[in-house]
C-alpha cells in the first residue's frame, strides 16, 4: 500500500467585522500611521466586539465554512485541534466548545498552546493521526482574540496583534500530496522576551495583578525580532534542502505575519521573489494562530495542485519552525 500523507482538502477563515485603523491608535497612544507602516507593515487589524465574545466565535464560522466547501456535515468531523493562545476559558479547551457550537458530535479535539507557531504544530499533530491510518477528517484551525489580552496604553504592541481566524481539513491521500515534513523547535529560554506574566497557576489573578496590568502581552520587541530573524529564516532555508527544493521549485513562501520585515529577511534567506510570498499583514496585523492559515485562505484561489508550499513561523515560547506542503486541488 501507499504512504498515506495528510492532504489539505479545503480552506476557510473568518475576520470580525470591526475594523481598527492606524488613524484610530493614534488616538489611543503616541504613535503616527507612518510609523506603524514603516516598521511593521500593518495598515488595519480586526477586532471582535461584543460581550463574552471568545476565540471559539471565530473558530466556528470557519469549521462551517470549511464543511461547506468540502459538502460534508459537521457530524463527519474526526477531530478537531485548536491552536490558540487566547482560548475562551482556561478549561475546558476551546475545541469543545467549538464541536459543541457547530454540532460536531462525534468529534474529539483539544488545544495547541505554541503561540504564533502554533498553526505549524496543530497541522503537523493532526496530520499524524491522518498517516496513522485511523482518522479520515481532521480539522485544523488557528485563531486568536489578541485584544482580549492587549494593553491598548501600550504603543509598542498594541499595533501589531489582532483579532482572526482561519483552519484546514485534513484527509487521507495516496499520491504524494499534503503535508509532506517538518522542522519544529522551541526555546523555554525565550519566554523572558515575550510571555504574559499573570493570570496562570504560577501568578493567579489578583487584585494587584491586575493593577500592575500583568494580563497583558509582555514583549522585548527588539529581542523577539533578532531571534525571529534568525530563526524563522533558517528553518525555512532548512526545509528547502531536506527536500532538494530551491527557489525556482517553490511556489509560495507563506510567513507568519508578525512585521513585514521579518517576512522579508525570510523570504531573502530562501532566494524568493516577492511575487511568491503571502502577505496580509495590512489588512489583519499578527492574528497569532491565525495568520498562516488566513493566508492560505486569502491566497487559495492563486494556489495549483501541484504547488509547493514552504510554511514559516515564529513566535511566544519561542516556539518557531517551517513546513513543506504539496498543495493538492486546483482552484474550484
Ligand atoms: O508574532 C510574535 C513574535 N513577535 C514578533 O515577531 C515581533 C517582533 N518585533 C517587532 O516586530 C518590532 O521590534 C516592533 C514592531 C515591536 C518594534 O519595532 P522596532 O523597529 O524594533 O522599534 P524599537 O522597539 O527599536 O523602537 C524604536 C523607537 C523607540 O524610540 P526611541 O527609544 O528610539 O526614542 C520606541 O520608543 O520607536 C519607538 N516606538 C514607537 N514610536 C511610535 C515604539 N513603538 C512605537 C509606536 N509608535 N507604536
Amino acid at each position: 500500500m501507499s504512504k498515506i500523507t495528510a492532504a489539505i482538502t479545503a480552506v476557510g477563515g473568518y475576520v470580525p467585522d470591526y475594523v481598527l485603523t492606524n488613524k484610530e491608535l493614534e488616538t489611543l497612544v503616541e504613535t503616527t500611521d507612518e510609523w506603524i507602516t514603516t516598521r511593521t507593515g500593518i495598515k488595519e487589524r480586526r477586532i471582535l466586539k461584543g460581550a463574552d465574545m471568545g476565540t471559539s466565535e471565530l473558530c466556528a464560522p470557519v469549521a462551517l465554512e470549511i464543511c461547506r466547501k468540502r459538502g460534508i456535515s459537521p457530524e463527519e468531523i474526526d477531530l478537531l485541534i485548536v491552536a490558540t493562545v487566547t482560548p475562551d476559558m482556561v478549561f475546558p479547551a476551546t475545541a469543545n466548545v467549538v464541536t459543541d457550537k457547530i454540532g460536531a458530535k462525534n468529534a474529539w479535539g483539544f488545544d495547541i498552546n505554541a503561540a504564533c507557531s502554533g498553526f505549524l504544530y496543530a497541522l503537523d499533530t493532526g496530520a499524524r493521526f491522518i498517516e496513522s491510518g485511523r482518522y479520515k477528517k481532521v480539522m485544523v484551525i488557528g485563531a486568536d482574540k489578541m485584544s482580549s489580552i492587549i494593553d491598548y496604553t501600550d504603543r509598542t504592541t498594541c499595533i501589531i496583534f489582532g483579532d482572526g481566524g482561519a483552519g484546514v481539513l485534513l484527509e487521507p491521500n495516496t499520491e504524494g500530496f499534503g503535508l509532506l515534513d517538518s522542522i519544529l523547535k522551541s526555546d523555554g529560554h525565550g519566554r523572558e522576551y515575550l510571555h504574559m506574566k499573570a493570570g496562570g497557576s504560577a501568578r493567579p489573578a489578583t487584585l494587584e495583578t491586575v493593577q500592575q496590568r500583568e494580563h497583558f502581552v509582555y514583549q522585548e520587541g527588539k529581542m523577539v525580532f533578532k531571534y525571529a530573524v534568525a530563526n524563522m529564516s533558517e528553518a525555512a532555508h532548512q526545509i528547502m534542502e531536506r527536500n532538494q527544493l530551491t527557489a525556482d521549485s517553490v511556489a509560495w513562501l507563506v510567513p507568519h505575519q508578525a512585521n513585514k520585515r521579518i517576512i522579508d529577511a525570510t523570504a531573502h534567506r530562501m532566494g524568493l521573489p516577492d511575487e511568491k510570498v503571502m502577505v496580509n499583514i495590512q489588512k489583519y496585523g499578527n492574528t497569532t494562530g491565525g495568520t498562516i492559515p488566513l493566508c492560505l485562505w486569502d491566497y487559495e484561489k492563486q494556489l495549483k495542485k501541484g504547488d509547493n508550499l514552504v510554511l514559516a513561523a515564529f513566535g511566544g515560547g519561542f516556539t518557531w519552525g517551517a513546513s513543506y506542503i504539496r498543495w493538492a486541488y486546483d482552484p474550484k
